[in-house]
């Protein structure tokens, strides 16, 4: 008896050891890519190129972060300034992440531009307020239309005050396409500070919206919406343990690698463009890394609108305070006037949708706005600053499109 009872320890304890060993070298083996635990303007420097981190105060005294290449490795005056604005859940690395000649960021540096990249209130760079910490629910207090009527501008008005200059171009991807058409329809003034505008997978329209995002909107939006009126708006998706899964889990194996991969791509879209899937665990390390619960929310609202999309909707009783009536006034894109925007689409993402496109935000426009039109095949939401190809199919469109503006 007391013999079995032995074996079944040394049993248990074999296994128990063995399984020990196996989780030690799995841990060991998944070493980490050189800029999986770095920031944004440690990237930069690791790649060798200049960096200034800059931060401007918003007038209801959120701090954010930019960070800046003021010139490529060449080491030439740097021409104009392009600003780049991150999507929703994203941040400046994003533009950074990739390989420096497949980067959008570090390819603007190279080819001469004076290159800022911003970050919204409540991303890992800019979660940072005046009187409130990220832990109470005052910090927490926002939705899009903070991004548009205060953080665009903080950040616009400051990078053209240090650069001494009245304009500059800017590129958006996702969240930071909506922003940038919205803020120029309800300050239409403010497109004299635009020279160019980029839209990387814009959007002016959700209704369409496929994916998770579009899944969990859809039918969970309304019980969302309870909860976080009932709560006060919080921090959703910050990076938590995302880099902890990148490393431990998507870079164990093949498999794994496919499973993460496959994971994103129910976000933004299963496109047949290649992808590398071995940076994934880099991704993850970085992206998501938090923004509000009353911005998700807006994202919510806006997918149940049929038509423009509204400022946010507090409900009856405060919409009447703030906004003078009962339901959210939208935003106008057809007020949007004298600046030339050019939109790169693609039919195979899940967020910015083609018949969100084609329906809508290409006919709302003035003509005299569009500065050209240019469908990408085969992308997803995340390629157009992820995908390997990017760099020929959209980022050296961009930079031609800029080297022609330079010369009128
Ligand atoms: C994944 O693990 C391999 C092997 O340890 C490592 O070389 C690579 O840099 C890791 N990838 C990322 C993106 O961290
Ligand atoms: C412009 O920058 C200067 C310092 O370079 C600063 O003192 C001033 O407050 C800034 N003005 C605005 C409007 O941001
Ligand atoms: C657009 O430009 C025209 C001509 O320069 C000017 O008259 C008009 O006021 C401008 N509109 C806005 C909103 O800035
Ligand atoms: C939107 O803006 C356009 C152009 O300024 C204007 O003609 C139209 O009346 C506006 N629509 C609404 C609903 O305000």
């Amino acid at each position: 008896m007391n013999e079995y009872n032995n074996k079944v320890g040394m049993m248990w304890s074999a296994t128990a050891v063995s399984l020990l060993f196996a989780t030690l070298a799995v841990f060991l083996a998944a070493q980490p890519a050189a800029e999986f635990y770095m920031t944004a303007p440690e990237i930069i420097a690791y790649h060798g190129y200049p960096v200034e981190i800059h931060q401007m105060v918003t007038d209801d005294g959120y701090v954010l972060e930019l960070h800046r290449i003021p010139y490529g490795k060449a080491k030439a005056k740097a021409k104009d300034v392009v600003l780049l604005q991150h999507c929703f859940l994203c941040s400046s690395v994003d533009w950074l992440i990739n390989e420096p000649d497949r980067s959008l960021g570090f390819m603007l540096a190279d080819a001469g531009y004076d290159v800022w990249l911003g970050n919204f209130r409540g991303n890992k760079y800019s979660r940072s307020h005046l009187k409130y910490k990220p832990h109470q629910l005052d910090f927490w207090d926002f939705s899009m239309d903070e991004l548009v009527s205060k953080d665009l501008e903080t950040m616009i008005d400051g990078v053209l005050n240090i650069t001494r200059k009245d304009q500059l171009h800017y590129v958006g991807h996702s969240l930071g396409t909506l922003t940038m058409f919205s803020r120029l329809s309800k300050f239409p003034e403010f497109s004299a500070k635009i020279k160019t505008f980029f839209a990387l997978a814009p959007v002016g329209r959700v209704h369409h919206i496929g994916g998770i995002f579009g899944f969990f909107g859809n039918n969970f939006g309304t019980i969302f919406t309870k909860l976080n009126r009932a709560s006060g708006s919080f921090e959703v998706l910050p990076t938590s343990v995302f880099p902890f899964l990148g490393r431990y889990l998507c870079n164990t194996s093949d498999i794994f690698l496919d499973i993460c991969s496959s994971a994103i791509n129910t976000f933004s879209g299963f496109a047949k463009s290649p992808w590398d899937k071995t940076r994934v665990p880099l991704y993850l390390a970085h992206t998501p890394c938090g923004s509000s619960s009353n911005l998700m929310d807006h994202l919510n609202q806006m997918i149940k609108s049929s038509h423009d999309i509204p400022h946010f909707d507090y409900g009856p009783a405060e919409n009447e305070r703030r906004y003078g009536q009962l339901i959210p006034p939208v935003y106008n894109y057809s007020a949007i006037q004298n600046t030339t925007i050019h939109m790169f689409w693609s039919s195979d993402d899940f967020l910015s949708t083609t018949q969100d496109l084609d329906e809508y935000l290409f006919r709302v426009l003035d003509p005299s706005v569009i500065g050209g039109i240019y469908k990408i095949a085969d992308y997803s939401h995340l390629h157009f600053i992820w995908g390997p190809t990017a760099r020929n199919e959209v980022y050296q469109p961009i930079i031609k499109i800029l080297s022609e503006s330079d010369l009128s």
